[in-house]
């Protein structure tokens, strides 16, 4: 059962929808559909992330998203409530945007999505449809249904494609709608609320509609490795990676997005969701070892760049100041679950180095000053540290994290790193050595003024 159609094609009308959950995913779907002029109910347990909210404060970094909420809240669109049962009164639809971690043997941990089917089910409206929005594996559709256990509630798979830093744009003009249900009449339903979007819509069966979202992932993760591993192969031989995509971009049928090689693939979605498709692959009997390279070749990625490291403080890092630029996953989000820098700064600290970092999402000291230990760590202030940067000595800017530092490494990629005053980077370090790992800098620019340079795949 497959039908393919325009979102366009559906006339909008207003419905009541409830969304559990304002995460990264929940808020601005939320907002989106308030915008579209549906009237929502958004329910979010964590009481900072919710009493952010209700004072008009954004609980994350996203471009946009505080115009969107605004907007739907002043229209009387958007209400906010800490219950999920309180939410779903009224609901016609109710939207599961909640986490689904990667479990101990790398499946997706699906306690929440049950919690939260076991918490509304008795509560929902007859004939509500609940709408898996988190990312499940196959089968999970029914996994829902029988939690909630009515007969009169269908249970919809709509996967969500948004990227982090670009969430509203992507929510506002997705590439496209997957639905997939038993019941094509339910799908079609959920798809149609986002008829404004005007995306292409694929109407399916919802073991599909979870395997598209598995594979999706997966194949981004596989051709960010791809390029990842061309990179290295181009320094091996001479050549120059970004030249290298643009000669494969203008091939339309490989295009130039996902061919920017960097530290190595982060981030909340696909290092969990290409091992969850691993494993769901591994529990079907099928040897999915181009997924198993892809994964394994992240991993040498990470490696590859603490290496690169090693190799601008001379061979070991040991003892070493090494400032970093970038903690989260990539640029425009305060994300820092599974970022490849934070992996490589771990790596480097464990190595014997004193890593000084410095990202504009996250809080630095004052180097030296009260609070701060001889050697330069927190002190009495563990607790207060998140565990995630526990033994790196946050900055308060980025000269700061270069400050003595016998190498600064570029780790994401924020815009505002390019515009720095190098002259000054270059009298604050002991050693004037730079290691790109976004490809962020004119190496010419920086090797002029006395750095050396190390970027990825180039001269
Ligand atoms: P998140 O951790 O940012 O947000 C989830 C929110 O749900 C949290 O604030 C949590 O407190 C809340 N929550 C959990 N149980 C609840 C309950 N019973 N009642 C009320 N609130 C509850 O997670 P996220 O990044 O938004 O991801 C959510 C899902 O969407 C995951 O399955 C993820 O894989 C998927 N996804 C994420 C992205 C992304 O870019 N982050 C993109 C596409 C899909
Ligand atoms: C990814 C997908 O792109 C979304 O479509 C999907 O909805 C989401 O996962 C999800 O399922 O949660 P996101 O995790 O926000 O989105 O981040 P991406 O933009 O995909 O970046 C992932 C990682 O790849 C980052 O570490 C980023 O720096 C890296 N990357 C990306 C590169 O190294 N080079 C590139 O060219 C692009």
């Amino acid at each position: 059962m497959s039908t393919r159609g325009s979102a366009r094609d559906t006339r909008t009308t207003t419905h009541t929808i409830a969304v559990i959950g304002a995460g990264y995913v929940g808020l601005p779907t939320a907002a989106t559909l308030g915008h579209f002029g549906h009237r929502v109910v958004l329910a979010e347990r964590e009481a900072g992330r919710l009493a952010a909210l209700r004072s008009g404060r954004m609980p994350i970094v996203e471009a946009g998203l505080d115009e969107l909420v605004a907007g739907s809240v002043a229209a009387g669109r958007l209400t906010f409530t800490d219950s999920a049962t309180e939410a779903v009164k009224g609901a016609e639809f109710v939207f599961l945007c909640v986490p689904t971690p990667q479990g101990a043997d790398g499946s997706a941990d699906l306690s929440y999505v049950e919690a939260a089917a076991k918490e509304v089910g008795p509560h929902l409206e007859p004939g509500a449809i609940v709408v898996n929005k988190s990312t499940v594996p196959v089968g999970s559709a029914t996994m829902v249904e029988q939690v909630i256990g009515r007969p009169d509630i269908r249970v919809v798979s709509n996967p969500e494609f948004l990227r982090e830093g670009t969430a509203v744009k992507d929510s506002l003009h997705p590439d496209r709608l997957v639905v997939g249900a038993d019941d094509a009449h339910a799908a079609s339903r959920v798809g149609a609320l986002f008829s404004l979007t005007g995306a292409p819509m694929i109407v399916t069966d919802a073991t599909t509609s979870e395997t598209i979202k598995y594979a999706s992932n997966a194949f981004l993760a596989i051709k960010l490795s791809f390029a990842n591993a061309l990179a290295g192969l181009c320094e091996e031989v001479g050549a120059d990676v970004r030249d290298v995509m643009l000669g494969l971009g203008y091939d339309k049928r490989i295009g130039f997005e996902f061919l920017r090689p960097g530290p190595g693939w982060g981030g909340s979605c696909l290092p969990k969701d290409t091992r969850a498709l691993l494993h769901i692959a591994g529990e079907a009997g099928y040897d999915f070892s181009l997924l198993a390279g892809a994964i394994a070749s992240n991993d040498e990625q990470l490696a590859r760049m603490v290496a690169k490291v090693e190799a601008a403080c001379g061979g070991s890092v040991d003892g070493a100041t090494v400032g970093v630029w970038g903690l989260t996953f990539k640029a425009n989000t305060d994300d820092r679950r599974d970022s490849p820098s934070l992996q490589i700064c771990h790596r480097l600290t464990g190595l014997g180095a004193r890593v000084q970092a410095f990202d504009p999402t996250v809080a630095g000291t004052d180097p030296g000053g009260a609070g701060e230990t001889a050697d330069g760590h927190a002190e009495g202030a563990d607790d207060l540290v998140p565990p995630d940067l526990a033994g790196l000595l946050l900055r308060r800017d980025p000269y700061e994290a270069a400050t003595g530092a016998v190498v600064v490494v570029v780790l994401t990629e924020w815009d505002e790193f390019r515009w720095l005053d190098f002259s000054r980077l270059l009298s604050v370090m002991a050693v004037p050595s730079i290691v790109d790992a976004r490809n962020l800098l004119d190496p010419a620019a920086v090797r002029r003024l006395g750095f050396t340079y190390a970027g990825i795949g180039r001269p």
